[in-house]
């Protein structure tokens, strides 16, 4: 027999004559970026939690560059409970979640941030909650009747109760009583979660909400109460690509998530594209008085240019161009979009005497064609991403 099996077995067999039942094991993920000065003191609290459950705890860091790896790979080299995922790059809070869930070990996993905001106390309360009364999931809630807000501008704070309010109306109907489906605090039991992590779309920051998503209102759920802290070191990164991202989410959700988040957001960019171009003829037109013919062109090339631009940000900012690459995407985006306007014109005109002499619908049928074209080609060609 292998020492180690041996070992394994002395072990269970140790285990079975001690008095109490084996513990629960329990597994904490913590995703990192930048948090070398917050990690170290909330390790050492969570640590106290060996006493009650076998703990695991993974830190998921995304290449952060100041040494927070090195400082876990050192602590971990003392304490054993203590595990390092380390990727390359950054992939984003929600993938370094889903990453660290179904690397965990644990019957039960607890997920928050790992910059001090959520406080240790949390971690056992949730725990007996989803023991206690047989549950799958538990949130920590910020807007909880018990809850305390002591880190959250009052805008922040805004925001997160419109967030909450879409994500409400979004999301199946049995979920309805929760207060906070953007917690970044939460505990799962793992065996039944392990399907639906699989299936969780990691594109943005809130994979709760993506979570309670994609298990279709079959969990069942209860909160407890957070007393969110506000952050020692560092600063939040949370930013308007993340809240364009958390927006898409919800569209994608009212779309039955049949529509691609992709498709979704080149969409809503070219929406306001239409305005700028609107605005802008206006503008030349009105104000500065030049002809409608002259100042249109002008128009539909500064439309489309800071639809380029937007989507070289938000849509495809995995991919995002810049410096020369920027200027060589915009001509081929141009040269890309050039292509259907003129297609657009055929199209509206061919529908109009073949389909339907019905003028709205003869344009809207050009602006569908060309939208699914621009959408398709500018992936390939100006962002190559597939
Ligand atoms: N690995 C990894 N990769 N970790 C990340 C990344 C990333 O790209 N981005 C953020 N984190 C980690 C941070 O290091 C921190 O531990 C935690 O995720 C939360 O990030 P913060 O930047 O502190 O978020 P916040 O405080 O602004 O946002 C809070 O509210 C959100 C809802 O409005 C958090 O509680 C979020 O979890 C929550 O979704
Ligand atoms: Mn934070």
């Amino acid at each position: 027999m292998q020492a180690i099996e041996m070992l394994m077995r002395s072990e269970a067999a140790s285990n079975t004559t001690a008095e109490s039942a084996p513990s629960l094991r329990v597994s904490i993920v913590l995703p990192t970026y930048n948090e070398r000065g917050n990690i170290e003191p909330l390790i050492a609290q969570l640590l106290l939690l060996k006493q009650h459950v076998d703990l695991e705890i993974l830190v998921v860091d995304d290449d952060s560059a100041d040494g927070t790896a090195d400082l876990i790979r050192r602590l971990a080299h003392h304490e054993p409970a203590l595990r390092l995922v380390r990727r390359l790059g950054r992939s984003g809070l929600a993938s370094a979640i889903k990453e660290g869930l179904l690397d965990a070990t644990g019957d039960v996993a607890v997920v928050m941030d790992s910059d001090g905001q959520h406080e240790p106390a949390s971690v056992l309360r949730a725990i007996e909650t989803l023991q206690g009364q047989q549950l799958d999931l538990v949130i920590g809630s910020r807007f909880h009747a018990q809850a305390e807000i002591r880190g959250l501008s009052g805008r922040r704070e805004q925001g997160s109760s419109w967030a909450n309010r879409c994500a409400r109306y979004s999301l199946p109907k049995t979920y309805g009583h929760l207060t906070d489906y953007m917690s970044g605090f939460f505990a799962l039991r793992l065996d039944e979660a392990i399907p639906l992590l699989r299936a969780v779309d990691v594109n943005g920051f809130k994979f709760l909400y993506e979570l309670l998503a994609v298990s279709k209102g079959r969990l069942r759920v209860a909160e407890v109460p957070l007393s969110f802290q506000p952050r020692l070191h560092g600063s939040s990164k949370l930013d308007l690509a993340i809240v364009w991202d958390f927006l898409i989410s919800i569209l994608h959700s009212l779309s039955f998530r049949i529509l691609p988040r992709r498709a979704i957001s080149f969409g809503l960019v070219g929406s306001s594209g239409v305005f700028v171009q609107v605005l802008l003829c206006q503008l030349l037109t009105g104000l500065a008085g030049i002809n409608f013919e002259r100042a249109l062109p002008f128009a539909v090339v500064a439309a489309a240019t800071s639809n380029y631009l937007i989507n070289n940000v938000l849509t495809f900012r995995f991919a995002r161009l810049h410096g020369l690459a920027l200027l060589r995407g915009l001509l081929k985006f141009l040269l890309v979009s050039s292509l259907p306007a003129l297609a657009n014109v055929g199209l509206a005109i061919a529908f109009y005497e073949n389909v339907a002499r019905n003028s709205l619908w003869a344009q809207l049928a050009g602006i569908i064609v060309v939208f699914v074209w621009n959408y398709a080609a500018s992936s390939r060609f100006v962002w190559n991403a597939p």
